[in-house]
């Protein structure tokens, strides 16, 4: 029988802390809302006393969930416990999480105290909430860095006051694995009323060890995990809540489960990226655009055999539409063949062995090979040109306006044009330009990158659009975002099959 790990996501508050991450309050609501589909145990929706527009956020988080905890992080003193309480008033469930640092780095050079007061704060702390509420959480600040004998004192002090879970957060991220696990393990066995409570650690990811030192300390006995979805938070991150979990899921022989629905994971992490303004960088373990793609001819003609040959994850349990394989010089004759059979091309034998020569010395002069460039190759397309053309645009929006779109498109030599309105300019030009390809099509990313800094920037756009079950991916550059976003668009239409579009 497995055991159940509690997940407690810190996206809202460790993640939230990150300049350039801040959200307004109904943006929040959406991601707790999205955190409590994800199956979330716990949501930390943030700490309450640090502006009165966090406060209102917390509040409202407590009201808008149901099923997972609520907590908010309060510093070891009266005032932060109180505002805290208040904040969470109306949450079905909820939590606050105080604690102060513990390692003589911070007692002597943060705080300018003593272990012993140290230890008094802590314990007056955990009583002082326990009046407020039922569920405390004590963090022992820069746990990783403390002295272990003194940690067991801290751990069993705020037990005793009344703690239900004590946090042992690697706030700087320095612990290695071992190391780490040691820690806890070290702390399940010496510290008298542990087994009553639930113990959970906090990883920070400055040396890119922060989901190794948080399986290392579930495998020493840790059973609640503070992750951020991405792996977001304070520098270089926390344990990313997508690697925990499937990393659990992938080894069963670790005995441990969580109630996270896995199929929802891709979907929250382009949430919390796009409202958080945090591309996801493409190699991201779990969600990154490449996780499941393949690029070199060994691989995509053994993921062609048996996709468990390079793949140990489905993509769809992820929430993933599928693995896509990259056509780039490394491309072997099976994904290319696999590719002009998705573009509707059948190829074999010596036409498909010409056409790979072909294919290779494009390949030599260009990294990205396109659909549009197959199609040209195999002579199905007459020539390099785009069927379809943007060939005028007209977009209104602005403070108080409704936004509003007129676009005309070239398809096949023939003239189109359509109208629409949209939440904004560019959801108002992609509308028009669905009206007139049939409306079929679904955007499953849309990522807008500044290629260097200031308003005179220039905007990458990369889209990938779902078209009957299959990804199509486009991209456009421009200094007008609108224009690039809908060039990227139309490149992505671009490449469906020629005769699936249902033109208006
Ligand atoms: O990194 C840390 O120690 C924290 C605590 C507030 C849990 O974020
Ligand atoms: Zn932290």
């Amino acid at each position: 029988m497995s055991e159940r790990l509690i997940i407690f996501d810190t996206t809202l508050r460790d993640g939230e802390q990150v300049p350039g991450c801040q959200l307004s309050t109904i943006e929040k609501v959406q991601v707790a809302r999205a955190l409590e589909e994800l199956g979330t145990d716990v949501i930390e929706a943030g700490f309450p006393v640090s502006s009165p527009g966090d406060f209102h956020s917390v509040e409202c988080i407590a009201q808008a969930v149901s099923k997972s905890v609520v907590c908010a992080l309060a510093r070891a003193v009266p005032s932060d416990i109180d505002i805290a309480a208040q904040a969470l008033k109306n949450a079905q469930r909820g939590r606050i999480h105080t604690g102060l640092g513990t390692s003589d780095q911070h007692i002597r050079y943060k705080f300018a105290s003593t272990r012993e007061k140290i230890l008094e704060q802590a314990v007056n702390a955990v009583r002082y909430a326990r009046n407020l509420i039922d569920d405390v959480e004590f963090y022992c600040e820069d746990a990783g860095r403390a002295d272990n004998e003194f940690l067991a004192e801290v751990v069993g002090a705020v037990i005793r006051a009344g703690a239900t879970v004590v946090n042992i957060p690697d706030t700087t991220g320095v612990c290695l694995p071992e190391t780490f696990g040691q820690k806890i393990r070290y702390l399940m066995e010496n510290v008298d009323g542990i087994d009553n409570v639930t113990l959970s650690v906090h990883c920070h990811n400055d040396l890119g060890l922060a989901t190794a030192n948080t399986l290392a300390a579930v495998q020493a006995g840790a059973r609640q995990v503070q992750v951020a979805m991405n792996g977001i938070g304070e520098r270089a991150g926390n344990a990313a809540l997508e690697e925990i979990v499937m990393i659990l899921r992938s080894h069963p022989e670790l005995g441990m489960n969580t109630g996270i629905d896995t199929t929802r994971l891709f979907h929250t992490s382009r949430l919390v990226s796009s409202l958080m303004n945090m591309p996801v960088q493409a190699n991201k373990a779990i969600v990154g655009r490449n996780a499941f793609s393949h690029s070199s001819g060994i691989h995509q003609d053994g993921i062609l055999k048996n996709r468990r040959n390079y793949e140990i994850l489905n993509p769809k349990d992820v929430g993933m539409l599928d693995s896509s394989l990259i056509l780039t010089a490394r491309s072997g004759r099976a994904a290319l063949q696999q590719r002009c059979q998705l573009l509707g091309v059948e190829v074999e034998g010596e036409q498909l062995n010409a056409l790979y020569d072909r294919f290779l010395q494009l390949a030599d002069s260009k990294t990205d090979i396109s659909d549009q460039d197959i199609l040209s190759l195999t002579g199905q397309n007459g020539g390099m040109k785009e069927r379809a053309t943007l060939d005028y645009m007209n977009v209104t929006s602005g403070k108080g306006v409704e936004s509003s779109a007129t676009v005309r498109l070239t398809i096949d030599g023939k003239q189109y044009e359509s109208q629409s309105a949209g939440n904004g300019p560019v959801d108002a030009a992609i509308k028009s330009i669905k009206k007139i390809t049939g409306n079929r099509m679904t955007i499953r990313e849309f990522l807008i990158q500044a290629m260097d800094h200031g308003s005179d920037d220039t905007g990458k756009v990369h889209m990938q659009v779902e078209f009957e079950g299959v990804l199509y991916y486009g991209f456009a550059a421009d200094t007008d975002i609108v224009n690039a976003s809908v060039q990227a668009f139309i490149n992505a239409v671009n490449k469906f099959p020629c005769d699936r579009l249902v033109l208006l």
